[in-house]
């Protein structure tokens, strides 16, 4: 169907009605936590924020309440070491979906410490080494990257968060370790899970999530701010990544019955895009056993099937 053949949408009216088909499927999921504080979030919490190229936002529920971003942070350490290395970032991580749960260790030996992709965690520890080794105080700068996004100068990593990742990270660090043996991680193992834990610390809400992934759905350049963060073509290489390695074991499934490049967080959130038109967030703590959000998927699913609109 042409745009201009488009009955004129009520976005309001849309992600409110989905709000309301979804309900029932927030008590199914279940709260991560093998990062102990993520366990402290109100399962029947749910929020969604819709953003749109031309500034326009329609919003729903708890979409003021922070949440952890998780994993939707690798999105922004990405942006910036593709933005600092190029294409130099593809030697040190693959583009290829992983197949594996985002934790898993054991493909990483078959592949000689290389990770599949940015987005699981050996891949997301690399990309964090990439920029430890080529920038100063990496933590306070992705800060700001996130900050300056999201358009949100309050934006902040949550402590309690943290001291829990670090204290429970000990999958990550069997990962980042056995990649060092490889060569493939440059700086000391414990300043670059620093870095990889703050990052996935960061508090966010919908409306700064879907606000922060606006470029990502208009080639590069931020449309309100006018920024350009990343080359058309780098943007369409992230969009692909996201489509194709942004939900773990789970991306067939995602592309099957949601249709945009998205990035789940296993604090419940999942942002995705449309490409020319939109950046979307929702939130809902209680997970599928993949680590995505269960009502937060099944709602971006009604999103495409009731609009009609998605990237294929
Ligand atoms: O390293 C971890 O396990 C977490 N900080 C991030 C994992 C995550 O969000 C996976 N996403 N679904």
């Amino acid at each position: 169907m042409l745009n201009s053949e488009r009955p004129r949408l009520d976005w309001q009216l849309l992600i409110e009605d989905i709000a309301n088909e979804v309900s029932a499927l927030k008590s199914k999921g279940k709260v991560a936590d093998y990062i102990p504080e993520l366990g402290n979030v109100d399962l029947d919490a749910f929020g969604i924020t819709v953003q749109l190229l031309n500034g326009q936002r329609y919003s729903t529920g708890d979409y003021q309440t922070n949440f952890s971003v998780q994993s939707i942070s690798k999105v922004f350490s990405l942006t910036k070491a593709f933005s600092i290395l190029k294409d130099e970032l593809w030697s040190r991580v693959g583009k290829e979906p992983s197949g594996n749960p985002f934790n898993s260790l054991v493909q990483l030996e078959h592949e000689n410490g290389k990770p599949r992709n940015p987005f699981i965690n050996a891949g997301a520890i690399v990309v964090a080494d990439c920029i430890m080794t080529n920038t100063t105080d990496s933590l306070a700068m992705i800060i700001d990257f996130i900050r300056e996004l999201s358009d949100n100068k309050t934006v902040s990593i949550d402590q309690d968060m943290l001291q829990s990742e670090k204290s429970f990270g000990h999958r990550n660090a069997a990962l980042a370790h056995f990649m060092k043996s490889y060569n493939n991680i440059g700086s000391e193992v414990d300043a670059v899970l620093d870095f990889y834990f703050g990052h996935c610390s960061v508090a966010m809400n919908c409306e700064d999530i879907a606000r922060a992934f606006l470029f990502l759905a208009n080639h590069g350049i931020d449309p309100i701010s006018k920024k350009r963060y990343l080359t058309a073509s780098q943007a369409k290489r992230i969009n692909a990544l996201l489509l194709t390695c942004g939900t773990y074991d789970a991306a067939g499934d995602f592309a099957f019955r949601v249709g945009m490049p998205g990035k789940s967080g296993v604090g419940g959130g999942i942002a995705a895009i449309i490409p020319g038109l939109l950046s979307i967030c929702v939130w809902s703590p209680g997970l599928d056993k993949y680590g995505n959000s269960l009502a937060g998927v099944k709602a971006l699913e009604l999103f495409t099937t009731k609009t009609g609109i998605s990237i294929f």
